[in-house]
């Protein structure tokens, strides 16, 4: 498959779940834009057949993308990380992320067991695998939330499955929207919300990076035993780089700032925070 291939494929998919995305990126392109790609997260557990090191091959031997040495670790969100780089400096980079799943408790293990359970390895061959959506059959409500208790990544991860969390604008390619900011008051604009946890603009021009985005567009799920709830899809990105003292210009993501972004789709809550003590 072809890199091109590969991201129409995951747009298509990604505005499905996400039409807001969509949305602004014809706005800007109306305003003469060319909307570029900085990169693209995706979410998994770090148990095979989807773990981190499992999809990388994806990446590494289809598309031709190579590992940024430097590893990311969240402690907090029991996440573990890498991003890639495209064949092409045109094309957009990749973000992968794999929660430590023996790091939850046993009911909520037990819930993503039962999920990891249903998957053939052999749907899991090749790159459509990052737009598949969930390889299992959607959980109960009440697993649902309790995997949201201990985290919101698995909980995100149940419903929506295997497919993409968000795109990101690539800012400095943008004609008329340079800052984070200038991109924050236009989503606002066009009726969006913006993340603000964290700050409106998270990193900065010291650490090379400065990221925003939206909140996530919500979606009426329907959960096993037929209960329908609103539950966050994906969110849209956009990040601004600088370059290095070199004069080359940064490749790699800011711990400080991605923890933050993860919450674009909700937690770590103060309500489970609390709730997280009586578990
Ligand atoms: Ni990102």
């Amino acid at each position: 498959m072809s890199v091109e291939n590969f991201f129409k494929n995951l747009w298509r998919d990604y505005v499905n779940m996400t039409p807001q995305a969509e949305s602004i990126a014809r706005a800007l392109e109306a305003r003469g834009n060319v909307v570029q790609n900085d990169h693209v997260a995706f979410r998994t557990f770090n148990r095979p057949p989807i773990a981190l090191s499992n999809l990388e091959r994806l990446l590494t031997q289809e598309l031709n993308y190579t590992r940024h040495p430097e590893p990311y670790f969240f402690e907090a969100k029991k996440l573990n990380a890498y991003g890639y780089l495209p064949p092409s400096p045109t094309q957009p980079r990749i973000f992968l992320s794999e929660l430590k799943t023996e790091e939850l408790t046993g009911p909520a293990q037990d819930v993503i067991g039962r999920l990891l359970d249903q998957i053939n390895p052999e749907d899991t061959l090749d790159p459509s695998v990052f737009w598949h959506g969930p390889f299992w059959q959607v959980p109960t409500w009440e697993e649902y939330q309790l995997l949201a208790n201990e985290s919101s990544y698995a909980a995100w991860l149940s419903v929506i499955g295997l497919r993409c969390n968000h795109f990101t604008i690539d800012v400095n390619a943008l004609e008329n929207h340079k800052s984070i900011e200038e991109m924050n008051e236009f989503v606002e604009e066009l009726g969006f919300v913006v993340n603000d946890s964290g700050g409106r603009v998270k990193g900065s021009k010291e650490v090379l990076l400065e990221q925003g985005s939206t909140m996530a567009s919500e979606m009426l799920f329907e959960f096993q035993a037929g209960d329908t709830h609103s539950v966050p899809t994906c969110y849209y990105e956009y990040a601004r780089r600088y370059p290095d003292k070199e004069g080359n210009i940064y490749q790699g993501f800011v711990a400080a700032s991605a923890d933050k972004i993860f919450e674009s789709t909700g937690g770590p809550t103060r309500q489970s925070e609390s709730q997280k003590e009586e578990l």
